[in-house]
């Protein structure tokens, strides 16, 4: 089993340095290769995903990823810019399904902006579509208007679009998700205005005839980033486009008290994956060894279960994080009055020692 490990920028580099701590406590044999991704490829190599790095990702059963980004390279043009290194690998290895699940830990009730009764057990799976969209469509740039309300006016555009087998597949996944769970799918789309997502529902609700066992029902973004707030435990899987799931997402993962606590995974269609942490790079608070590494430690097990069919490993590090939750370890993100609050290496040791 190979994995390739790419820690990126800012607190990227701490946070897998205690997954991968974690990995080595179990007694699995993996083959585990570090390349650099982001902005610090960009300070080596001049590009944010070097060939080398894009070659050992497609050669990997399973990629670690930590976070890309920083304010110092907002000028760079955009080909350069760190976050063409996330966006190529989920290009150049077909990433479409991201699986971001918003789980509210018991121990965490409190840690949440909602009130705990609002978010106490809630458990949603966000399926956000990742190769697809506004994020990848052409024709997309600058130029001149030639109609609108400025016509001869300099205006930017981007493209919004999606063909049947992509929303297919994506909702073959969500379907097929929501079976090992509550059965219930939520297609969030905004088919009230954009031709893309009338289609987006049109086909959902095609690929529903497979899936009796399943309900379905359809919700418009803005309605569903209300209902997110306002009633959560009504979601089960929600299954969206790339653009509405990336806004989603972030929403849902609030719930829960904080970001850095949930992971995620990527998967192409032959189950290889990427499995990086929900949050970002947080540039602001890199190097201080304050960054909660749990989020990124059960991307790892969700990189045992998804990719390297090992289960038991997988719940083995999850039973590990609730035991240190429950001892009331906390990072400064997740901390609150009578916990004890802990540091990104402490925290990825006691995470070891549970193990
Ligand atoms: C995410 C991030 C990325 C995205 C950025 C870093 C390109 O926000 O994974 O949600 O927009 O998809
Ligand atoms: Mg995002």
């Amino acid at each position: 089993m190979k994995i390739a490990v790419l820690p990126g920028d800012g607190i990227g580099v701490e946070i897998v340095a205690e997954a991968v701590k974690v990995l080595k406590a179990l007694d699995l044999k993996f083959e585990m290769e570090t390349a650099p991704v982001g902005g610090a490829a960009y300070e080596i190599s001049g590009h944010p995903l070097p060939d080398a790095t894009l070659n050992l990702a497609k050669s990997a059963d399973a990629i670690l990823f930590g976070a890309v980004g920083d304010w110092k390279y907002d000028t760079l043009q955009r080909q350069l810019r760190p976050e063409q290194a996330i966006l190529g690998l989920r290009k150049h290895l077909g990433l479409f399904a991201n699986f971001r699940p918003a789980i509210c830990y018991e121990q965490l009730v409190g840690a949440s902006s909602l009130k705990p009764e609002l978010i106490s057990g809630l458990d949603i799976l966000i399926v956000r579509e990742l190769t697809g969209d506004i994020y990848f469509g052409q024709p997309r740039g600058r130029r001149t208007a030639t109609d609108g309300a400025f016509p001869g006016a300099e205006e930017a555009f981007d493209t919004m679009r999606y063909t049947r087998p992509e929303i297919e597949r994506i909702a073959h996944v969500a379907f097929q998700a929501a079976r090992k769970r509550n059965k219930k799918v939520t297609s969030v789309d905004k088919a009230n205005v954009l031709e893309t997502f009338q289609f987006w529902k049109d086909v959902v609700t095609q690929v529903h005839k497979d899936y009796p066992d399943v309900e379905l029902e359809h919700m418009y973004v803005d309605n569903a980033a209300m209902q997110l707030v306002r009633a959560p435990k009504k979601f089960d899987v929600v299954v969206t486009g790339n653009m509405f799931g990336d806004i989603l997402s972030d929403e849902a993962s609030m719930l829960t008290g904080s970001i850095g606590m949930l992971p995620s995974a990527s998967l192409n269609s032959k189950n290889q994956g990427l499995y990086e942490p929900s949050h970002g790079s947080a540039p602001d608070i890199a190097g201080k060894g304050i960054a909660n590494p749990l989020a990124t430690i059960l991307s790892s097990a969700m990189m045992l279960r998804f990719s390297l069919n090992q289960e038991e490993a997988a719940r083995r590090i999850e039973s590990a994080v609730q035991q240190v939750l429950s001892k009331g370890l906390r990072t400064t993100d997740i901390w609150s009055e009578g916990t004890e609050k802990v540091g990104t290496a402490q925290m990825g040791d006691a995470v070891v020692k549970a193990l």
